[in-house]
């Protein structure tokens, strides 16, 4: 069907076409209506840039670094769930392609490909952990504990779980992994969400969180996680300046500014529009991320001028994977790259430190709709 593949949106087109429905309506989904779903993708084009001309771009530099470590450019992966069921090789591909790029990935609690798997695939790749809290607290402790023992350099709470967004076609899918499948961190089968067990007639992953998560993990569980590890932890899921300078408060090392590719609460902002007030509240105290409808260059410049450390993209890997496995991701990685690299020279930027506010302004007609 496609003689190439040379953007993003070519990659989702393609995966829909191979991939069984039910799986791609869960990679896909986002919450309720998906207005947010929509809106953080389009939210990118309300930014209009103000390139500067004439200042030698012949040679530009992507590499940045990420709560201390360097990373080749600031786009990363970002933590999806559940990534074999796109390929068979899921997480570990992507790691792999990781590497290639030298970016860095976050590896989902969910992953069907554990922990320690995937620091084998590729010891040298930098890696993150993104945590969920179990109600049985000594699961999360050993989640934590083993990403450190295995070198995973920070972790990445998701705070905006306490139960899991309204998603239609998981519903009326009644979603649950195909039967060769698992989540690899954990033993019993109902933890690792198998087939095997009965998760009901809707949603299974929503009926797996209402059973597991803990809804009521609140600002004071932050010291208990803090003493669990030495490891920076970045707060995934903070939308308000307010809650981001909680998270300083309570010595957190980052924010990552996200709505969870709009999954959870429908009618949030974009993410591009949250991520203002967030790096203006924290002062500069820790580093702020994004993610959320990242799928051009000029997406990852755009964040960047809004004060964003680095970018995360999550359905784009699932595009790729599905559509080549490793070479996929790698492909994925290397448009965006390129897409950032001809963003930034045609701004007049010789590498990200450069990059500021003034590039970015936002539309006035979309401003004067408000
Ligand atoms: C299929 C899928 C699975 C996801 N799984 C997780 C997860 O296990 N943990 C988590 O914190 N976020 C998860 N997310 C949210 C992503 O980490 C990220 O916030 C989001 O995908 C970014 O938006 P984008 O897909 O538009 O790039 C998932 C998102 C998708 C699309």
């Amino acid at each position: 069907m496609f003689t190439r593949l040379v953007c993003i949106s070519d990659y989702e087109q393609h995966a829909k076409s191979i991939l069984p429905k039910s799986i791609y309506d869960y990679y896909i989904s986002g919450a309720n209506d998906q207005e947010t779903l929509a809106d953080n993708v389009a939210a990118f084009s309300r930014w209009k840039l103000y390139p500067r001309m004439l200042r030698n771009v012949a040679e530009v530099d992507l590499s940045t670094s990420i709560l201390g470590q360097r990373v080749s450019m600031p786009i990363c992966a970002g933590a999806t769930a559940m990534q074999c069921m796109a390929h068979e090789d899921g997480e570990l591909a992507t790691v792999r392609a990781c590497r290639s790029l030298g970016t860095g990935m976050m590896l989902s609690s969910w992953s069907t490909s554990s922990i320690e798997e995937v620091a084998e695939a590729s010891p040298e790749t930098l890696r993150w952990l993104q945590l969920y809290i179990y109600k049985d607290r000594e699961i999360t402790k050993q989640l934590v504990q083993r990403a450190e023992r295995k070198g995973y350099k920070a972790i990445f709470l998701t705070v905006d779980t306490p139960y899991l967004g309204n998603r239609f076609d998981d519903v009326r899918n009644r979603f649950k992994l195909p039967p060769q499948l698992r989540m690899k961190n954990f033993e019993t089968n109902d933890l690792a969400f198998s087939p095997k067990e009965n998760f009901g007639d809707n949603s299974g992953l929503a009926t797996y969180v209402n059973k597991l998560i803990d809804p009521s993990i609140n600002w004071e569980d932050i010291k208990w996680l803090r003493g669990l590890t030495s490891l920076p932890i970045v707060a995934k899921g903070i939308l308000r300046g307010d809650d981001a300078r909680e998270a300083v408060k309570h010595g957190l090392n980052g924010i990552l500014v996200s709505n969870h590719g709009a999954r959870q609460l429908d009618g949030v902002p974009a993410t591009i529009d949250a991520l203002p007030e967030i790096v203006e509240a924290v002062e500069g105290k820790v580093e702020v991320f994004l993610d959320g409808g990242v799928r051009k260059g000029t997406d990852v410049l755009k964040a960047l001028a809004l004060g964003a450390k680095a970018v995360f993209v999550g359905r784009p890997i699932i595009w790729g994977l599905a559509s080549q496995g490793e070479k996929g991701v790698q492909d994925v990685l290397e448009i965006l790259k390129e897409e950032f690299r001809l963003a930034l020279a045609l701004s007049g930027c010789q590498n990200v430190k450069v990059i500021d506010k003034t590039l970015v302004r936002k539309n006035p007609s979309a401003v004067s709709k408000i």
